[in-house]
């Protein structure tokens, strides 16, 4: 078995896709559960990009323990020093420069030539190198670089001291045959190629990301880039849960592994769902709500039969909860605590507190608590606890033919602040009550509402987008049994991501 080193990027070209984007407390929760999961690097982030980002690579390489951290940086000398002071700290730091080597990206982005490119390489990697003995050099658009270009790009960043040479699909062109034929000829043509690392990353603009990724591991790669939910640039990246379930379902095929463990995969995707508010799409391949389930007779029929007539992965294998024993008022913590662990979720005992005053109340409203409003719990649980502002109540008055109003009242601090408003409906009149007691200018730029289980009196998951005066857009999300409730809580935490960012 050829072992596979997993790249997850998910913080940074991931963070990098609309909608994505992470606080700092929320990317170093994510680092944490990559870190469980076992990918064997995290990029982190682009140091250079903004302070913001400089100071979250920095309290991932701080954070975490057993994964390389790094962070990426063009070929340019103050890139790479601000790079290497945000890993420097990590107990395995890597620092990752690219230059692009296709002739439109010379020509048109970098109006360099390719003896320029060829020495920026040497010396940038040369560079990189003096400061930390990981590096990795990516040719950015390598799949539409001329070939015998490109194997003189990597031949340099080997001899300057590269000990991972990545081959991005930048723009999702490539087929999985050229992507195998590409790797096939860099693995004869790069001097040096033997003794490191060859990593693909691959786009999905063509939806082959994940087939161009396996099919250059058959060619010879031995690092795959992709992030949790295929979440990147324009149409993502390779999908992490993807690859990895591929290559363990299909060992007998790619005769190789990877050190993540797979029962963390839906942890760490509903995670990141959470954190974003980007919603798993129902069809999406192992995280999917219908990845699992057989609606039709015939497929229910062969399922009881014999599990594997259209199963070919084991539900348990990607970590989705299988305990179907649901929670009522009655039970207490140390239930809460088992029904938590059999799911594979370990709290501290100040989180399950968090968790089981909300449990409580639930449980005076909904008779049945099952494993995915435990696990909604679970995953909203810093949400409702960080930031200024926490709502104390609410009364709305809502109808047809009446002025809608809300009267909201916010606990800020030791402060309590209370207002009143009428609005369109009801959540627009409790907004605009929130908006004038805090004096903000706050912009609604989408709002969903999801069923968390089943039934009348299923849970609400509310999420907002907002944008704030500065511009950039914070997701909020709220959880209640009472959907005006839910979506004045999700509006309450979006505005304590602003205020949490601004300080
Ligand atoms: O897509 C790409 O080429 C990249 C590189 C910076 C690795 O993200
Ligand atoms: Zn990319």
């Amino acid at each position: 078995m050829k072992r596979i080193k997993i790249f997850d990027t998910t913080l940074r070209d991931g963070e990098q896709s609309p909608g994505c984007s992470m606080n700092l407390k929320e990317k170093i929760e994510m680092a944490r559960q990559l870190e469980k999961l076992g990918v064997d690097i995290i990029e982190a982030g682009f140091a250079i990009a903004s302070p913001m980002d400089h100071k979250s690579v920095k309290a991932i390489a701080e954070a975490v323990e057993q994964c390389t951290v790094a962070s990426l940086a063009r070929c340019v000398k103050g890139d790479i020093d601000a790079a290497w002071d945000a890993v420097k700290e990590a107990k395995h730091p890597r620092i990752h420069v690219f230059l692009a080597t296709s002739d439109i990206h010379m020509e048109y982005k970098l109006q360099m030539t390719r003896e320029q490119v060829l020495s920026r390489i040497t010396e940038m990697v040369g560079y990189a190198k003096s400061l930390c003995t990981d590096i990795e050099f990516s040719a950015e658009d390598a799949s539409r670089s001329e070939w015998e270009f490109l194997a003189r790009c990597y031949s340099n960043a080997i001899a300057a001291g590269a000990t991972t040479i990545n081959v991005p699909d930048t723009v999702g062109y490539a087929t999985p045959q050229e992507m195998a034929d590409l790797i096939t000829y860099l693995k004869e043509h790069v001097e040096g190629i033997d003794g490191v690392d060859i990593s693909v990353h691959c786009h999905n603009d063509l939806g082959m990301a994940v087939a161009n990724s396996l099919a250059s591991i058959g060619a010879g790669a031995t690092q795959i880039e992709c992030t949790v939910n295929g979440i990147g640039e324009r149409a993502g990246n390779a999908s992490l849960e993807e690859v990895v379930m591929a290559l363990h379902t299909r060992r007998d095929f790619y005769q190789a592994e990877t050190g993540i463990n797979t029962r963390q995969i839906y942890r760490s995707s509903k995670l990141l769902s959470n954190i974003t508010g980007v919603a798993i799409p129902p069809s999406k391949a192992i995280v999917g709500a219908n990845a699992f389930a057989h609606e039709s007779g015939i497929h229910q029929h062969g399922v009881i039969a014999n599990a594997q007539t259209y199963e070919i992965m084991n539900s348990a294998d990607v970590g989705i909860p299988q305990n179907t024993m649901v929670l009522g008022k009655h039970s207490g913590k140390h239930a809460l605590r088992e029904k938590l662990v059999s799911m594979g979720y370990e709290l501290t005992d100040e989180e399950l507190e968090q968790v089981f005053v909300r449990f409580k109340a639930f449980a005076d409203k909904k008779k049945n608590i099952t494993g995915s409003d435990v696990e909604a719990l679970v995953l909203h649980r810093h949400n409702q606890f960080i930031g200024q502002c926490q709502l104390a109540s609410h009364v709305v008055n809502a109808g047809h033919g009446v002025p809608n109003t809300s009267y909201i009242r916010l606990q800020r601090g030791d402060e309590i602040l209370e207002d009143v408003a009428i609005g369109t409906g009801p959540l627009d009149a409790s907004f605009k009550a929130i908006n004038r007691m805090l004096g903000m200018d706050i912009k609604l730029e989408s709002f969903s509402l999801n069923a968390v289980t089943d039934g009348e009196d299923a849970v609400g998951e509310a999420i907002v987008k907002l944008i704030g005066s500065d511009g950039r857009s914070y997701t909020g999300t709220g959880l209640s049994t009472d959907i005006i409730e839910s979506s004045i809580r999700a509006y309450v935490n979006g505005i304590n991501k602003m205020t949490d960012s601004a300080e």
